[in-house]
């Protein structure tokens, strides 16, 4: 398996960034980071009104081991006072090629192609892991986690109050429909994927 790199690639308003694997001792920047989300972002990722990072959440996140629970994170280079500005992580459910997902950008960053970079890296992540299928459980009102996708192909099923949405993970990018956010995609999986895993995704 390839060691996961950080690096480094200006969002959309050309904001510097890096990207990197989250690491064990993140997890007080990432409480940092749960204070600079709005209500509205904190109910659409915690699918309730949370005033902090819940439990479960935080007994999760100790569980990154950047092999079958993969975690990376995205710093503004140009903004040392901000703690993080998205996280996005995947845990593999036990030998089904299927891992779940779930997403954050913090409101003040949101918009800037944050959450297409992470989505680009978790793809190419679980491709080298030989994961077919990345699941996120999205609430309906959550309209872009579920639009993005499923321009990538994602079957969407409603499961009574979220909507599950199975991303599958192509190797081969030409395979995907024709869509304008599939062009994006390429461009962005294009930027990382030298980094990443080269062999993997064509
Ligand atoms: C959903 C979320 C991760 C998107 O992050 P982001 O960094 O703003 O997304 P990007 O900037 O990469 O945008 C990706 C695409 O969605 C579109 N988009 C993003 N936010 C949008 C909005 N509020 N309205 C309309 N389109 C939007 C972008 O225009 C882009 O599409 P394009 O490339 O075709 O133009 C972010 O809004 C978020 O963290 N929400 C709260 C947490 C959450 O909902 N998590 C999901 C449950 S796990």
């Amino acid at each position: 398996m390839p060691k996961p790199t950080a690096f480094e690639l200006p969002l959309k308003d050309s904001t510097p960034a890096l990207f990197r694997p989250a690491r064990s001792n993140d997890l007080e920047r990432i409480k940092q980071g749960f204070e600079l989300m709005s209500p509205e972002s904190r109910y659409l990722r915690f699918f309730a009104p949370v005033q902090r990072l819940p439990e479960d959440s935080l007994r999760q996140l100790q569980t990154i081991d950047q092999r079958s629970h993969v975690a990376w994170g995205a710093i503004d280079l140009s903004a040392p006072q901000v703690p993080g500005i998205g996280l996005a992580r995947f845990q593999q459910l036990e030998q089904s090629g299927i891992a779940e997902m779930s997403f954050v950008v913090i409101d003040a960053y949101q918009r800037r192609g944050v959450w297409t970079v992470l989505l680009g890296i978790l793809y190419l992540e679980a491709a080298v892991r030989g994961i077919c299928t990345l699941r996120a459980n999205i609430l309906p009102e959550n309209r872009v986690p579920i639009s993005k996708p499923r321009e990538l192909g994602a079957l969407v099923s409603d499961k009574g109050g979220t909507y599950q949405v199975d991303l599958i993970v192509q190797k081969d990018l030409s395979l995907l429909p024709q869509a304008s956010f599939v062009q994006t995609f390429r461009q962005t999986i294009k930027k990382i994927r030298g980094r990443l895993c080269p062999q993997e995704v064509v």
